[in-house]
């Protein structure tokens, strides 16, 4: 059933993707974000893959109105898009994988909108624009680019006024909440701001849903809520104690939630615990666009390997592990992407508060996860042994068993996939630089 879903955060990494499948999906999108770790041209090209090779490329009519939390007005016009060559069919995830004709890009026709009823969508080409309606509500702050089914508002989660506008203007269905702060270092020197965005933003977003009756929530949560020193795979009732303000801000907003669902029936609440998001999309020109120097590995490897770093530092090679490095539970993208819509079709069918681990239940090595980028790109990525991180578990990944049982959902991509798509990511960031 088509559905209107704000998307907190969703010009961000997963959030970006994950409108990616919810437009996919038949659904009407509307993304709540402030920019802070984002772009503006992310909208573009959501839209663009999502099959409406315009996006937001036009001056669009706007309401001027500053908000209340100080953020800039929204409405300034959008890049231009370059014509890329997009997904020409709908797949199960609503993107057929790509060719590398994606480093060198060409007009071609792409997918508008893939339907849910099967029936393949003509595709059109994106060579020459023609103007479209946008933006058909201006007074409400949103911009809208009606053919893709995606809409706009650039405002803080904290901000009730802009929330409140949002909720008037859509009939929204559920949200999904990703907007937030997410690195663990910064908040161990910023505990307030994480505090005041993370949990603050949600409070002031759950209380904005309460007025306009709004009670369908699915929140990012993370596997960093889990004790470090516990026994992985980590399953939803393994002991929880996140080692740092951004894994405490995580579990508390999930008790928040809970504490919520418990006070009112209408509530139904999915708690998502990612492990390692990682990858980007098949097209090459959705991914992770980490501001100054990445701390996570697969964005520190894909800047190596496209010369941006001169080397990779990997912390510690004495772990007891296999090969001594550390082991993580490295996760499509795009299957987290899916795990979303799945937890948005389950919704109904699940209890009050569902808490779910997105993962792959299967744990890769940094030395794995090198090997496989060198094929990946082919070339080698120079790397030297650097001491262990501080703070830095062995071995950490998922039992994801529940969220088959509950969603039917698993993770279908793999290491090589991501790391496929991870550096056409790359290539094309370092060749559209100007257009992001
Ligand atoms: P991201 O930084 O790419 O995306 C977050 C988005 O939220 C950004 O676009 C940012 O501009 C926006 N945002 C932040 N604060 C906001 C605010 N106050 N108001 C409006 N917008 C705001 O990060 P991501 O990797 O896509 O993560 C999305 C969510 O998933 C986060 O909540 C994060 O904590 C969680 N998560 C991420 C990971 C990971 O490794 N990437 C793992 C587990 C959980
Ligand atoms: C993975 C492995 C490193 C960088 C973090 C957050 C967690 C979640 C996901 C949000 C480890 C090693 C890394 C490098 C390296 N985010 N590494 N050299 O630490 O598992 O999880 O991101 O919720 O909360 O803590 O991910 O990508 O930083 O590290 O050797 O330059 O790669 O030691 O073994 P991590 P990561």
């Amino acid at each position: 059933m088509k559905q209107t879903i704000l998307v907190t955060g969703g010009a961000g990494y997963i959030g970006s993707h994950t409108c990616v499948e919810l437009l996919a999906a038949g659904h009407e999108v509307v993304v709540l974000d402030n920019l802070s770790n984002s772009r503006r041209s992310a909208l573009d090209r959501i839209a663009r893959i999502a099959g409406c090779g315009l996006g937001f490329p036009l001056p669009v009519a706007v309401d001027p109105r500053p908000t209340a939390s100080g953020v800039e007005p929204v409405g300034r016009s959008f890049s231009a898009p370059s014509p890329v060559a997009v997904n020409p069919r709908p797949t199960a995830s609503g993107v057929e994988p790509v060719g590398d004709s994606f480093s060198a890009p060409t007009p071609v026709a792409v997918n508008p909108r893939p339907t849910t009823s099967g029936v393949e969508p003509v595709g059109r080409s994106f060579s020459a624009p023609s103007p479209v309606a946008v933006n058909p509500r201006p007074t409400s702050g949103i911009e809208s680019n009606p053919e893709s089914g995606l809409h706009f508002v650039e405002a803080d989660v904290r901000d009730a006024g802009a929330l409140d506008a949002l909720f008037a203007a859509h009939r929204i269905d559920a949200v999904i909440h990703f907007a937030g702060l997410k690195s663990v270092g910064e908040s161990v020197q910023q505990p307030l701001r994480y505090y005041d965005n993370n949990v603050g933003g949600t409070l002031a977003l759950l209380a904005a849903m309460r007025r306009a009756n709004v009670h369908r929530i699915v929140f990012s949560s993370s596997a960093t809520v889990y004790a470090g020193d516990g026994q992985p795979p980590f399953r939803e009732d393994s002991a929880l104690g996140p080692a740092n303000p951004y894994g405490r801000t995580k579990l508390m907003i999930e008790q928040i939630l809970t504490d919520l669902a418990a006070s009112a029936p209408e509530w139904k609440v999915v708690l998502l615990r990612y492990f390692n998001p990682a990858g980007a999309h098949e097209s090459g020109i959705l991914g992770e666009d980490p501001k100054g120097i990445p701390n996570n590995l697969m964005p520190c490897v894909s800047q190596v390997a496209v010369g941006r770093l001169a080397q990779l530092e990997v912390f510690g090679n004495d772990y007891p592990t296999p090969d001594g490095t550390g082991v993580r539970d490295y996760i499509h993208v795009v299957d987290l992407a899916v795990g979303h819509v799945a937890a948005l079709g389950a919704i109904e069918q699940l209890p009050a508060v569902s808490t779910l681990n997105l993962g792959t239940g299967r744990g890769v090595s940094v030395l794995e996860l090198v090997k496989a980028f060198e094929r990946a790109c082919g070339r080698p990525v120079p790397y030297r042994i650097a001491p262990r991180r501080p703070g830095d578990a062995a071995v950490n990944y998922s039992d994801p068993a529940e969220a088959a049982r509950r969603l039917g959902w698993r993770a279908t991509r793999d290491l090589d996939a991501m790391c496929r798509d991870a550096w056409r990511w790359q290539q094309w960031q370092a060749q559209h630089a100007a257009e992001l």
